[in-house]
């Protein structure tokens, strides 16, 4: 075994002391929900140190945490310097993520980072072979295949409640716009040199739930993007189609008004999720769940309740004491990642696109920048609608 600063899942006496974290970031996701689940987990996890250059954000979590003055840095490099760190919680937005991840890596500590895991996928890749070549688990936060009705619908498929999944059909769009944190850039998800993209990779939680709701990996996109404000620099609508080899799911993702609500359906049946007033998964609250299967129609309004940011670091703890993958890995963001792109792709070619993104297409190169390289039609939305910097 790569020998490495953090302590390992091999090791029993490290096994019962929690996980020393360095929290790298302190933006919105980080206060309101790493934080309140460390603190939830203490056996598990230790909150020791947190980095984040904006000093109102760092003040903010160092608060939350209970930490001291000299557990705040205002650059990474000296919370990777400590000698007290088993693991690197990296919630920056995500085209800082490259040069972070794998300095975490290089220094032997175990990586877990927020959604999209990058803004291309050559990034991507890098990282994701620097956490293999130095032995650490590298983990993504795709926090929303822990959400309770998510957890639920699965086990209803898994029970055989309504045959093979044929159809997947995942409505969210009325997401809410939620800028970020006010002292840092509160615009960042509509630059697309910082977010890669616009409404869908920002939400692109409902593409790795569409493949989990599928059961089978995506193998072609097809799609239409749009904005609804003038001069947007990104998409703010998709309508997308992901193809598997024998299933097939709409995910519709949209900020502003529309209809919110999975459906499921197989040869024996369907499963229907709706959200308080017709709205969007996590922006309004869930109302309930029916099954029309082999036992008739039966509905479910209590779910238990489940923090998905807890249940996403709970399974990481326990995949570094155990020394095993943890439920999104590296290779699993990057291949979402490799979809949500494709995404863009399909809309401004106008055709179904394949997966993976091969190295060397501008796309898997350099993100939504790669588009701009690309001979469009008249018509393509992403041109009529110069997304992404696209004239
Ligand atoms: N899993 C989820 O449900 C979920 C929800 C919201 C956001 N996110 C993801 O979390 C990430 C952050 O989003 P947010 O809404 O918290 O953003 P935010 O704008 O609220 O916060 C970003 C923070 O990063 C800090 N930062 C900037 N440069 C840094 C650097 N070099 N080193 C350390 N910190 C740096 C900023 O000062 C700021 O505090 C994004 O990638 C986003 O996609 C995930």
């Amino acid at each position: 075994m790569v020998a490495t600063r953090g302590r390992q899942g091999d090791d029993c006496e490290a096994m019962r002391e929690p996980i020393r974290v360095g929290l790298v970031g302190a933006g919105n996701i980080a206060l309101g929900d790493h934080v309140p689940a460390y603190l939830e987990l203490p056996e598990l996890f230790r909150l020791v140190a947190v980095a984040d250059p904006t000093p109102e954000r760092r003040a903010l979590v160092s608060d939350a945490a209970g930490l001291g003055d000299r557990d705040v840095h205002a650059d990474t490099a000296e919370l990777l310097a400590r000698d007290d760190v088993d693991m690197i919680d990296v919630c920056t937005p995500q085209h800082l993520r490259r040069d972070l991840v794998i300095a975490a890596c290089e220094s032997g500590r175990h990586v877990l980072s927020e959604k999209p895991i990058a803004t291309t996928p050559r990034d991507a890749s890098q990282m994701i072979a620097t956490a293999r070549a130095n032995g650490v688990r590298y983990g993504i936060v795709h926090n929303y295949l822990f959400r309770p009705e998510i957890v639920r619908i699965l086990e209803i498929i898994r029970a055989g409640d309504i045959g093979p999944v044929e159809v997947a059909i995942l409505n969210w769009l009325s997401v809410i716009d939620i800028p970020g944190a006010a002292a840092y850039r509160p615009t960042w998800r509509h630059d697309p040199s910082q977010a890669g993209g616009g409404v869908l990779m920002d939400m692109l939680h409902i593409v790795y739930l569409g493949e989990a709701l599928l059961g089978r990996p995506i193998e072609r996109v097809s799609a239409w993007v749009d904005a609804r404000t003038e001069d947007a620099p990104v998409e703010e609508i998709t309508l997308s189609r992901f193809e598997t080899d024998r299933n097939a799911a709409l995910v519709n993702v949209g900020w502003g008004q529309g209809p919110g609500g999975i459906a499921v359906s197989g040869p024996e049946g369907r499963i229907e999720v709706g959200y308080e007033d017709g709205a969007s998964g996590a922006f309004a609250p869930f109302e309930q769940l029916v099954v029309h299967g082999r036992n008739g129609r039966v509905e479910e309004t209590d779910l238990p309740p489940r923090r998905s940011i807890t249940n996403v670091l709970a399974d990481f703890g326990a995949a570094v004491r155990e020394g095993r993958d943890p439920v999104a890995t590296g290779e699993q963001g990057l291949h979402i990642l490799e979809a949500t792109l494709a995404v863009y792709l399909s809309a401004a070619l106008g055709r179904t696109v394949g997966l993976p993104i091969e190295p060397g297409h501008p796309v898997y190169e350099r993100g939504v920048a790669g588009l701009r390289e690309l001979d469009l039609p008249d018509w393509s939305p992403i041109r009529r609608r110069r997304l992404f910097g696209v004239q």
